[in-house]
């Protein structure tokens, strides 16, 4: 398969296959979603020994586990006997999981621990037998990610320049954050036409959120409609995300959506710019972006979210809410109430934003429309950013991210192992 041919970022064109074709999503399975450094979840899900969550890495059920030396692994959820899943629970404290079909038993660390009539097994060498390591866990700040390629890249290589934005969610107050959630519902959509819009699309928001806007019920708004400037940035490896420039008399408190928050904010300003810095607490403000491969982030509105594939046009959302930790108890509701009220399945913005991607993935499928490319062709037209910040900026109102990402997605695709995927040009 020609993958390079579907994206085209000199001619501003995608082919619409990539978003409901079996056969690209089947590749996507084995070379992004077994590769590429993964969200599994948040320290403050698993703070004790034996905790443990379960989630996915694409397709694929992991169980997040905590051994009781402290140290999280993850863990194929799959018992190594017939293929039963070990575990079943959402999230629990555990020593041991006993899988329901035969009884086999893991301990918190992985290994195979009892196995019912092992007498009658001719020479089971139970040390052979343990969970299948997800072959690299790491966290950043709080956030665990995972991959199933050992010869994967660090999770701190991987990440990059975005992860001096990631700060700026992470890293406001000692102590960082912490999480609730997730909520997790279907789409029929295709997971990259979420990743993209999360990325950069600042162009919907005037049309898809317009009636929020009109009723009065988005008050981030006011702000950004008298102050009205900002950027793309792509941060290399596929990640990317679209910030605002803040006023001159900004500050952490810029478009927050809420008084409380303002004043909250406004409370901590100082230790905010003696962590982050004056470029991170005054100049900048990011909105939303998407760490590749289907991790995104809305710094605004606290909301951080998987777009898990689960078929070439389909996806299940996971999204939890993102608080200060050292916040008083009623600024993490208030938090987690902005946070639910704009991005959730109700929410105001979640609910325009999932019909459009569904349509998109629909076209995908049209016998007629399929042949016919998207359009990425909006290159810009605002001023230069004067700014020097991390990764490449570029006009606002564009399709730069957007190619970014694809160009990317292209790369990662048609290589056959990391060794290539680095040595290819961006
Ligand atoms: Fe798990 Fe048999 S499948 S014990
Ligand atoms: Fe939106």
């Amino acid at each position: 398969m020609d993958i390079k041919s579907l994206v085209d970022p000199e001619g501003g064109l995608i082919n619409r296959r990539i978003f409901a074709d079996p056969e690209i999503y089947a590749l996507e399975r084995e070379r992004v979603f077994a590769r590429c450094w993964l969200y599994l979840g948040h320290e403050s899900e698993v703070p004790n020994p034996g905790d443990f969550v379960t989630a996915y890495m694409g397709e694929e059920p992991v169980i997040l586990w905590r051994d009781l030396n402290g140290r999280i692994g993850a863990y194929l959820n799959l018992c190594r006997h017939r293929g039963n899943r070990v575990c079943r629970a959402d999230r629990g404290n555990a020593r041991i999981l006993t899988c329901s079909y035969h009884g086999w038993s893991y301990t918190s660390d992985g290994k195979l621990a009892l196995v019912p009539m092992i007498d009658a097994f001719r020479e089971l060498e139970r040390e052979k037998w343990g969970l299948i390591p997800v072959a690299q866990v790491d966290s950043y700040k709080g956030l665990i990610f995972g991959t199933f390629d050992p010869e994967a890249p660090s999770l701190t290589e991987y990440l990059g320049d975005m992860a001096w934005y990631l700060d700026i969610l992470l890293d406001r107050r000692e102590g960082g954050t912490e999480v609730s959630g997730p909520h997790r519902w279907v789409l029929d959509a295709n997971w990259k036409t979420a990743a993209e819009n999360f990325g950069g699309d600042g162009y919907h928001i005037f049309s898809t959120h317009g009636s929020a806007r009109e009723l009065g019920i988005d008050t981030t708004t006011n702000q950004t409609r008298q102050w009205n400037q900002g950027c793309q940035i792509a941060c290399g490896n596929g990640h990317i995300l679209v910030s605002w420039i803040t006023p001159p008399d900004g500050g952490p408190w810029f478009a927050q959506p809420d008084d409380e928050l303002v004043r909250y904010m406004k409370e901590h300003a100082a230790e905010i710019e003696s962590r982050l810095g004056t470029m991170r607490a005054r100049k900048i403000s990011p909105s939303a972006g998407t760490v590749f491969p289907n991790f995104s982030i809305h710094w605004l509105t606290r909301t951080i979210r998987v777009w898990h594939p689960r078929g070439p046009d389909k996806m299940e959302i996971w999204s939890w809410a993102v608080v200060d930790k050292a916040a008083p108890q009623a600024i993490k509701e208030k938090m987690r109430f902005v946070s639910q009220y704009r991005f959730s399945p109700s929410g105001v913005f979640e609910q325009d934003d999932m019909d459009n991607w569904a349509q998109v993935t629909g076209a995908a499928k049209s016998l007629i429309g399929r042949s016919y490319p998207a359009n990425y062709q909006m290159s810009g037209n605002e001023p230069p950013i004067a700014l020097d910040l991390p990764g490449r900026t570029m006009s606002r109102f564009s399709d730069n991210n957007q190619l970014n990402l694809y160009m990317h997605w292209a790369k990662v695709l048609e290589a056959k192992n990391w060794d290539e995927i680095k040595s290819a040009a961006s």
